[in-house]
């Protein structure tokens, strides 16, 4: 093939490039998959409404969230065990993000410290994904870790008090290899049954009270990703968090769960007033984005395009498949009529029909 057109084409090539077990690792979701595939299903149940003879000669894609200027409202998501995906793993990632003037979400299931990841992508603006681990003095000191590397934010995964029951890693019998490094984590997890291993690495007895036991630790702004629900919302908002993502974790957790898109409209009525509200899930296309920001999201996040990236050509495919999104940004902001993404109203949006 070609240089890929789209993400599609990037995750065929991945999916030709890699191990079949890892693919699936990268690819799978929870049970029988109907919450990953409502993630890409939902964004077709909107239409765009554009507006014509609106004056589009100059359009940005740039974007502030958290008080920083991003190329575009798209954001690199978390994900784990990168270095399965290409040999210089969350390095390359950070790098090609930064390269498209995007943030990177490190994973606490990285095989780089914050520090280290810090050193390999210094351009780059980096937020920190937490677990949090029984171990609470363990926790503490990979928050401070973040703070000190520079790191801008904490995003604290809430959705994953044990992990989904991933089937196809069950079939593939997928095990993070043993010498996979994994510094962040308060004990060595390599070597075992991929679910069960998971389930170690996050205290399962969290509530909302340790939220502000975490906001105690760190001036970094806090973002709750893993909201579905209003309740959730206002109680994020009660406990004082910069920001909220709604996400269903791409699928991968509870199945059954509705599409990210779905359950975007009830949380931007009960918070967008008051935090920023991003959404990742299903991101595939840069009309994509659009559909989210007209329903209130200020911007995305992507986990599985920039892996099928990071697979192809390491910290270039990363760079490239974040700037093919940015491009369609720009073209159906344009066509849409917005001449920026603060510009995309619900009214850009309808039902088809
Ligand atoms: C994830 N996700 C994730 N989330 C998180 O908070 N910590 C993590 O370590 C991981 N790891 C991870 C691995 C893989 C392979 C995937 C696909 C996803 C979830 C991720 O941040 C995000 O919510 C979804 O990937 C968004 O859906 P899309 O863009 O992949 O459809
Ligand atoms: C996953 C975890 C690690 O989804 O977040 O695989």
């Amino acid at each position: 093939m070609s240089e890929p057109l789209n993400v599609a084409e990037y995750e065929r090539l991945a999916q030709e490039r890699l191990d079949p077990g890892a693919f699936g690792y990268f690819l799978g979701g929870a049970g029988d998959e109907w919450t990953l595939r409502e993630n890409v299903a939902a964004f077709n149940r909107w239409v765009l409404r554009p507006r014509m003879l609106v004056d589009v000669g100059t359009v940005t894609t740039r974007t502030t969230v958290l008080d920083a200027d991003l190329s575009m409202p798209v954001l690199v998501a978390p994900t784990a065990l990168q270095r399965l995906a290409h040999p210089d793993g969350e390095a390359a990632t950070a790098r090609g993000a930064a390269a498209a003037g995007t943030v990177f979400c490190l994973s606490t299931l990285a095989s780089l410290s914050p520090a280290e990841l810090a050193a390999a992508a210094p351009e780059g603006r980096h937020w920190f994904q937490l677990y949090c681990s029984r171990d609470r003095g363990f926790t503490s000191e990979l928050v401070a870790a973040a703070g000190e590397a520079g790191f801008s934010a904490i995003l604290l995964t809430v959705d994953l008090p044990v992990a989904g029951r991933r089937e196809r890693d069950l079939r593939a019998a997928f095990e993070i290899p043993d010498d996979l490094p994994l510094p962040n984590l308060s004990r060595h997890l390599g070597g075992g049954n991929f679910h069960d291993a998971l389930g170690d690495v996050v205290d399962p007895t969290i509530t909302w009270r340790d939220l502000e036991w975490l906001a105690s630790l760190t001036d970094l702004p806090i973002v709750v990703k893993g909201i579905l629900t209003s309740e959730d919302a206002r109680l994020a908002c009660q406990h004082g968090v910069a920001g909220v993502v709604v996400s269903n974790h791409g699928g991968r957790q509870l199945d059954g769960a509705a599409a990210s898109l779905d359950a975007l409209p009830e949380v931007v009525e009960t918070c967008a007033g008051e935090v920023t509200v991003l959404l990742d899930g299903g991101v595939r296309r840069g009309s994509d984005v659009v559909k989210a920001l007209a329903l209130g999201a200020r911007a995305v996040l992507v986990g599985r395009a920039p892996l099928w990236g990071l697979v192809v050509d390491g910290e270039d495919g990363v760079r490239r498949v974040l700037e093919l999104l940015r491009e369609e940004v720009a073209l159906g902001l344009t066509l849409l009529g917005c001449s920026s993404p603060e510009a995309v109203t619900p009214a850009h949006v309808g039902r088809p029909g």
